[in-house]
């Protein structure tokens, strides 16, 4: 597939002899098409060329190549070279493309580089919250998107079953686990336990030591502390599956917190021998002043427990040596920017190549706050996610009930449309924007979300079953498709490898998610404004192989989001 974008970059730079890679950065895509396809501004050029806009533009527009870049014409103006594609070229590339791959948009780019993302990560014994939702979702649609762009990935579910919260809940079992019914409604119960023994700590200060010794027992290997927390960690493993079927979810490692408790003795010996170790009020931390990070990083508590990044840290290791990765991915909310600077900055001294400690990367995202305020499970005001998505297929299911009565599946229906409109809600605006959640928004099925796309795509399903078929790929007359509507579609088309890039170097899904609404929306246009069964036997032949190609591109978009989509709704 020719990357245009990348082309004239590259053309551009024979010319003026200025880094390829940054020219690329500068190319526009212009608002009014009468301005071209893409746009060069030389404005920022100008000092480092000492001409003026206008010269430079000039200048490339009379010694830029043109050929084989699928551009027409070239204007230089107002300090802008306009650069125009050749409809036709584009239009057979394209079809040529998707003739081509049996996958399209499918690519060998990342061939060799091994990335790990690190995501969902809920936390045993409490509910799979609301927030949790943002990490999986996020999560699992770079998983699918480097995987589809030819990386190997690895998903890993570091799930939270290890720390101070267990030596709690043990407490809490132990002093009142006859009056809870964890077996028959784990999560529930247990994180009703969990309210109540914090409020016991906060009253008495011996609870709470009593709390801290039993998470030491159970670090030690202690066989009643063992037997409990294994209890809780199968129970809320369980719950969490059913969240995990209904989004589709899968992870090629469970490995959480506690898989690491054998493994911190060696970091701990690592940077013992750093010097850098020091005792503070009985625990043990490195100090980070140095390296512009104020609050030092705690590897030891003073009773002599692990923390949080002491466990990262031996997963750091451990992943190094297991996945020889380019790659990390930790996506969590914005709220741990500051636990993974300090565990990024501790992993140098951990004596690992440099490969590895450059390639660990913080995705953070915004938070799902209440009307309210923030959620909290020891305050009890959490939207529990199992109950959310339940909701939304059930409301997706009124909505069916209403509009189309007849429908096959409609239980199935139901599902992708309710599952489909709280994911692609997730991932439609920037990861790093704060959400307030409100069930309307969530689950609108109008506008920009997710049933929207679904609905697109079964329209395009729609044409195809009433024009009897498609064409093969060679009958098709690109100069058929040349009209405003039909170019609208195939210049989004034939940037969707690039959208995929896109999202990998930003790290962004909602790229995608954009990307699919333009999509859709160029579609109803092109729906609206042609005709697409007509008496012109070729035309028509034309405009259903467009719309056919556009629901694969929808669906496979859509998919790689983990959105799926109906036949019918
Ligand atoms: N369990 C943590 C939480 O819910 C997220 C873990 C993220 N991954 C990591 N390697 N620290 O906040």
């Amino acid at each position: 597939m020719i990357n245009v974008k990348q082309k004239i970059a590259n053309e551009i730079a024979k010319v003026i002899h200025i880094n390829e890679k940054e020219l690329e950065t500068y190319i526009e895509i212009p608002k009014d098409i009468k301005n071209g396809d893409y746009a060069f501004p030389c404005f920022r050029l100008a000092k480092e060329l000492k001409k003026s806009p206008q010269q430079i533009a000039n200048e490339i527009k009379e010694k830029m190549q043109i050929d084989g870049i699928i551009l027409e014409k070239i204007e230089a103006l107002g300090g802008y070279l306009n650069l125009y594609i050749n409809k036709q070229m584009l239009t057979q590339e394209l079809l040529k493309e998707i003739a081509k791959e049996e996958e399209y948009g499918k690519s060998k780019i990342g061939e060799g580089k091994n990335i790990i993302i690190d995501y969902s990560a809920p936390n045993i014994a409490k509910p799979f919250h609301i927030g949790h939702l943002r990490s999986t979702v996020i999560g699992g649609a770079l998983y699918n998107i480097y995987k589809y762009l030819g990386y190997h990935t690895i998903g890993i579910n570091h799930l939270g079953d290890y720390g101070t919260q267990f030596g709690k809940l043990i407490e809490g079992y132990k002093l009142w686990g006859e009056e809870y019914d964890i077996e028959e409604n784990p999560i529930n119960e247990l994180t009703k336990i969990y309210i109540r023994i914090n409020q016991a700590c906060k009253e008495d200060e011996n609870i709470l030591n009593a709390c801290r010794d039993n998470f030491k027992k159970l670090e030690e290997g202690d066989a009643y502390c063992t037997q409990l927390w294994e209890k809780f960690k199968t129970l809320s493993l369980k719950e969490f599956q059913k969240v995990y079927d209904l989004l589709g979810s899968k992870f090629d490692s469970w490995n959480g917190e506690a898989f690491y408790s054998d493994k911190m003795p060696e970091v701990m010996k690592i940077l013992e021998k750093t010097g850098r170790l020091v005792k503070s009020q009985g625990a043990k931390i490195i100090d980070l002043e140095e390296q512009g990070i104020n609050t030092p990083c705690i590897i030891e508590k003073s009773n002599g427990s692990s923390t949080y990044a002491t466990r990262d840290l031996a997963a750091i290791l451990y992943r190094t040596r297991t996945y020889d990765f380019d790659k990390a991915l930790y996506l969590t909310s914005y709220e741990q920017v500051l636990h993974f600077k300090q565990v990024f900055e501790v992993a140098k001294l951990l004596g690992l190549d440099e490969k590895y400690t450059k390639g660990l990367h913080h995705i953070p995202f915004g938070m799902v706050l209440l009307p309210t305020g923030k959620m909290s499970t020891r305050e009890g005001n959490i939207v529990k996610l199992e109950e959310l998505l339940r909701e939304a297929i059930q409301r997706a299911e009124k909505v069916i009930e209403k509009k189309n009565p007849d429908l096959e599946n409609k239980k199935e229906v139901a599902r992708k449309v309710g599952i489909g409109a709280v994911i692609f809600n997730d991932l439609a605006n920037s990861r790093v924007k704060d959400e307030v959640f409100e069930w309307n928004q969530i689950l609108n099925f109008q506008g920009e979300t997710g049933p929207y796309i679904q609905y697109t795509y079964v329209r395009t399903k729609s044409v195809l079953e009433k024009a009897g078929g498609l064409s093969k790929v060679e009958e098709i007359k690109p100069e058929k498709l040349l009209d405003e509507y039909s170019q609208a579609i195939i210049k989004l088309m034939y940037s969707f490898e690039d959208i995929l890039v896109q999202v990998t170097d930003k790290e962004e899904p909602s790229i995608l998610a954009r990307y699919l609404i333009d999509l859709a929306k160029a579609f109803s246009s092109f729906y609206n404004e042609n005709k697409i069964i007509t008496e012109d036997k070729e035309l028509q032949d034309a405009r259903v192989y467009l719309t056919a190609s556009v629901g694969e591109v929808l669906r496979k978009g859509a998919s790689l989001l983990g959105v799926e989509m109906p036949d019918k709704m």
